[in-house]
Order: C-alpha cells, then sequence, then structure tokens
C-alpha cells in the first residue's frame, strides 16, 4: 500500500469478538503507534452503532479498525471525525470498485437504498484534545447474503469477487489522504460531505421522535446536527432523534 504510516502497523486477527474492542485495549496501552490498523478474518461479536450488532461472514467482507492521534482537533469537533472517515470509505468505493456511494446520515455508507458500509467511532480525550480515535470498519464486500438487512455489497452490485487484500490497501490510502486534509483545514471535508449526502434536498418520510413527517435535508452542521425543512418549519435534529422512512 501506497501510504505514509496508516496500515504500516498491521495486526491481523483470524477471530476475535470485535476489531473496536480490541483497539480499546491497544490505545489504553502505552506504546500504540498511530495508523495502527487491526483486521479481522471473523468477529463474533461485531458491534455496530446504537449498541446494535455488526454481522459478518467470515473471510468474506473488510473488518478493520484503525487507530488515529488527532491530537489537532477540540472535543468541539469530534463529528469531523466522522465527516473524514466517512469520505474516505465512499472515495475508496467510488474510485476502485465503479460503484456509485452516498453518505447516509451520520456516516452510513449507501449504494442505491441498501447500505454497504458502516461505522462505528470511538474517542478518548485528554483534558478538552483528543487521546484517541478508533475508527471501526465494516465493508460488506463477497458476502451476497444479508436476510432481513436492507443491505448489499460489491459482489451483489458488480456481479464480481473483489480482492480483500486491495481493497484494504486503497482504505488505508483513501483513509490517510482525507485524514491529512483534515489536519490542513476542514473546509474540503465540510465541502465533500455536504456534496455527498444521501437525500440532500430530496422529499423523504422521516421519523421525528415517532411523528412521522416528509422533509427534506438541507444540511448537517459541524457539530453533526441534521437540519430538515418540513411544512410545518425548520426542524434541526441530534442523531437520536430521526429514523429514515424512505
Ligand atoms: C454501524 O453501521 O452500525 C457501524 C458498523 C461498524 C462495524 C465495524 S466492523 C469493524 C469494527 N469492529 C466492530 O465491532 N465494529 C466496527
Amino acid at each position: 500500500m501506497n501510504t505514509l504510516f496508516v496500515g504500516h502497523k498491521l495486526i491481523r486477527l483470524e477471530s476475535v469478538d470485535s476489531t473496536n474492542k480490541y483497539a480499546a485495549k491497544l490505545v489504553s496501552l502505552p506504546d500504540w503507534v498511530e495508523g495502527t490498523a487491526i483486521v479481522a478474518e471473523e468477529q463474533h461479536g461485531g458491534k455496530g452503532r446504537h449498541d446494535r450488532t455488526w454481522d459478518s461472514e467470515p473471510g468474506k467482507n473488510l473488518t478493520v479498525s484503525f487507530l488515529f492521534k488527532p491530537h489537532f482537533l477540540n472535543s468541539q469537533q469530534t463529528f469531523l471525525l466522522q465527516k473524514f472517515s466517512a469520505l474516505a470509505v465512499a472515495d475508496t468505493l467510488k474510485n476502485f470498485t465503479g460503484t456509485q456511494p452516498r453518505i447516509k446520515w451520520p456516516n452510513d455508507i449507501y449504494v442505491g437504498s441498501k447500505k454497504i458500509a458502516g461505522i462505528l467511532n470511538g474517542t478518548s480525550f485528554q483534558g478538552d484534545s483528543f487521546k484517541s480515535a478508533i475508527i471501526g470498519i465494516g465493508v460488506n464486500v463477497n458476502q451476497t447474503f444479508f436476510g432481513r438487512y436492507n443491505a448489499t455489497s460489491l459482489k451483489n452490485e458488480r456481479a464480481q469477487d473483489f480482492d480483500l487484500e486491495e481493497l484494504f490497501g486503497r482504505l488505508c490510502e483513501m483513509l490517510e489522504k482525507r485524514y491529512l486534509q483534515l489536519k490542513r483545514s476542514d473546509k474540503v471535508i465540510q465541502r465533500d460531505y455536504h456534496d455527498q449526502l444521501f437525500g440532500l434536498g430530496e422529499v423523504r418520510m422521516y421519523s421525528f421522535r415517532g411523528t412521522k413527517k416528509e422533509a427534506v435535508l438541507q444540511r448537517v452542521d459541524e457539530e453533526g446536527n441534521a437540519h430538515f425543512l418540513t411544512s410545518s418549519g425548520a426542524v434541526n435534529c441530534a442523531i437520536d432523534d430521526v429514523t429514515w422512512i424512505w
């Protein structure tokens, strides 16, 4: 892989409960290295957002956690981690797999109307600055059956198998590119995240704390709140306040 530091230290695990859990143990030790990647062939306790599980057939998909030290951000800028990592996953799929991904707020990656990748980030602070950020990424690659989940994979979309090694290398490159871009300034990250948002400017059905309403997503602000326009006016939502119905 063609990177300065991301993925240089690589921990490969045949089986683990969750690469994010493994990563959390690593960053609690003194000498961990920025850019470390923990890749698992199989997770038997994969974690998703909101305490959900992340199910992935062994050996078929990418399940990986990366370690970063974003000392240049403060605690008010946490959502930038969601933005840069979502963009890096979307870049990887767009540039190397011929799919057209969109970012579904806050950080799901969709192709068409189905989820193809998910990201779970974990952070720790020292005072107001970051000590560590764990970026946990699951990409559905060669799995073809998802049961009750509204999910897809690269194989389902492109009718071919993908090389997990190669895809991992590309993901490292895109993560590093977006991370270094963020380090310089958040301007491009803010713009590109906005431009790639799923459902932006479209009338869709949402549930706002249980109340169903048509609304148009207008933007996601720097704290990660989504701004909608409804027939009864503007509504600003934190991540747990709204679910998509379509
Ligand atoms: C979500 O969409 O809910 C987030 C899913 C994140 C899954 C990845 S797989 C690698 C890493 N380890 C985990 O246990 N979860 C993340």
